[in-house]
C-alpha cells in the first residue's frame, strides 16, 4: 500500500504519519507538506529515516505537481489534512484559505480520480474535517453526523466547501471516501498560535494571557494521540461515503481551562499558587466567535469501537510537560515571522 498522508509536518498530522509509519511497517507512507508556517520537519526527526517512511515538498494548490506525484507515486490511500487552520488568520486572509483548503482539496480529489478512475475498490480518500463546519451550539445540544452545515468564519466555511466537494465526489465519479469532523485538538507540537500552546507559552514567558471576550465560549478538548488513533480507525475500518464526528465529551468554558492551566503551570514550574493567574487579561473579542462546540462521537464509537483514553487533566499535564521539554522547538518556532503575527494580533 502507498499512502499519501498531506500535512503531515503539521501538529495532528505529524501525530498521524508517526502512528502509521511505525504501526504498518508493510505500508509505504508519503508525507506531503509545502512547510509553511505552521509545518516542521522537527516534528517528526524522530522517524524521518524509517525505510517507509518520504517526505515530499510540495504545494496541494499545485494541479500540475499533485497530479505528477499521483502518477509518479501511484498511491492506493490518501488521508488529506493539509490546510490552513487557524480561525484569527483566517479572519484576516480569507483567500489563503480557499486556496489551500478548497482548490487544494479539488486538486488532489482530481488526482485520486484520475489514478483510480479504472477501479476504485481498495482505494480510499480520508478528508480529515472539522466540527466547526457546523456553526455554533446554544447552552444545549451536540453537533451529529447529520447537523446541518452553518459555518460562520472564513476557516470553517472554506472547511465546509472542502468537506461538500470530497463528498460531491463521491456521488458524482464513486469517489470512495469517508470524512471526519473533529473537535478541537490539543497535545505535543501544536503551533502556539492557538489557545493551549500560546498560554503555556506566555505563562513561561511571563506575557499576559489574551482572554477573549467574557472567556465563557466553549469547546470540547480532544488528545492529538486519541485523534490520531481514531484517524488511523476511521482510514482501515470506516465505510464508504461516511461521516465520523469524533470528540472528547469534554466540554470547558476557555476561563475555566485557562484557569486550570495556570494551576498546573505554577506547580511545574515552582511558581506559588495564582501566579499565572494574574497573567489572565480580557481583550477584544473575536468577530464571529462562536459560542459553543460540542460533538456526539456515538456513531463511531458504537460502529468502530473508539473511544478518547487520556482524560484532559492527564492530557493537558503531558501536554504542559512536552513544552517544558522541547524549549528549543518553542524557541525555534516562537522567533522570527511569530513575532509579527503575535504584534499584529495581539497589540
Ligand atoms: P496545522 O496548521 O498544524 O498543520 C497544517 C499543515 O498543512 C502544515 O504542516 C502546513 O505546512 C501544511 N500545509 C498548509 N498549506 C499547505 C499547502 N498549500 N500544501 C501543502 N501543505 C500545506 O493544522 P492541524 O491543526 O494539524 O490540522 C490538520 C487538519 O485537521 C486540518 O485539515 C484541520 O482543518 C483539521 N482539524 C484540526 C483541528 C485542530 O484542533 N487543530 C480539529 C479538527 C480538525
Ligand atoms: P483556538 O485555539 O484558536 O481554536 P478555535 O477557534 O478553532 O476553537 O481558540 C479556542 C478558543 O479560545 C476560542 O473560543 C477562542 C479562544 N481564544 C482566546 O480567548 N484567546 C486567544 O488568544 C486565542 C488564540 C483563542
Amino acid at each position: 500500500m502507498q499512502i499519501l498522508i498531506t500535512g503531515g509536518a503539521g501538529f495532528i498530522g505529524s501525530h498521524v504519519v508517526r502512528k502509521l509509519v511505525n504501526t504498518y511497517s508493510e505500508y509505504h507512507i508519503y508525507n506531503l507538506d509545502a512547510l509553511t508556517y505552521a509545518g516542521n520537519l522537527e516534528n517528526l526527526k524522530d522517524i524521518d529515516k524509517a525505510p517507509n517512511y518520504t517526505f515530499l515538498k510540495g504545494d496541494i494548490v499545485d494541479a500540475e505537481f499533485v497530479k505528477q506525484i499521483f502518477e509518479k507515486y501511484r498511491f492506493d490511500g490518501v488521508i488529506h489534512l493539509a490546510a490552513e487552520s487557524h480561525v484569527d488568520r483566517s479572519i484576516t486572509d480569507p483567500l489563503a484559505f480557499v486556496h489551500t483548503n478548497i482548490i487544494g482539496t479539488v486538486n488532489l480529489l482530481n488526482a485520486a480520480r484520475d489514478l483510480w478512475k479504472e477501479d476504485f475498490s481498495n482505494k480510499r480518500f480520508y478528508h480529515v474535517s472539522t466540527d466547526e463546519v457546523y456553526g455554533s451550539l446554544g447552552a444545549e445540544g451536540l453537533f451529529t453526523e447529520t447537523t446541518a452545515y452553518d459555518p460562520n468564519s472564513p476557516y470553517s466555511a472554506s472547511k465546509a466547501s472542502s468537506d461538500h466537494f470530497v463528498r460531491a465526489y463521491g456521488e458524482t465519479y464513486g469517489l470512495p471516501y469517508v470524512v471526519s469532523n473533529c473537535s478541537n485538538n490539543y497535545g505535543p507540537n501544536h503551533f502556539p498560535e492557538k489557545l493551549i500552546p500560546l498560554f503555556i507559552n506566555n505563562i513561561i514567558n511571563n506575557k499576559p494571557l489574551p482572554v477573549y471576550g467574557d472567556g465563557k465560549y466553549t469547546r470540547d478538548w480532544l488528545y492529538v494521540k486519541d485523534h490520531a488513533d481514531a484517524i488511523d480507525l476511521v482510514f482501515h475500518k470506516g465505510s464508504n461515503h461516511e461521516t465520523y464526528n469524533i470528540g472528547g465529551f469534554n466540554e470547558w468554558q476557555n476561563i475555566d481551562l485557562v484557569k486550570l492551566l495556570c494551576q498546573q503551570m505554577d506547580q511545574k514550574l515552582g511558581r506559588s499558587e495564582g501566579t499565572s493567574e494574574k497573567l489572565i487579561t480580557y481583550v477584544k473579542d473575536r468577530p464571529g466567535h462562536d459560542l459553543r462546540y460540542a460533538i456526539d462521537a456515538s456513531k463511531i464509537n458504537s460502529e468502530l469501537g473508539w473511544k478518547p483514553s487520556v482524560t484532559f487533566e492527564e492530557g493537558l499535564a503531558r501536554t504542559i510537560d512536552w513544552y517544558l521539554e522541547n524549549e528549543t522547538w518553542l524557541n525555534n518556532v516562537t522567533s522570527g515571522d511569530y513575532q509579527a503575527y503575535y504584534e499584529e494580533m495581539y497589540s
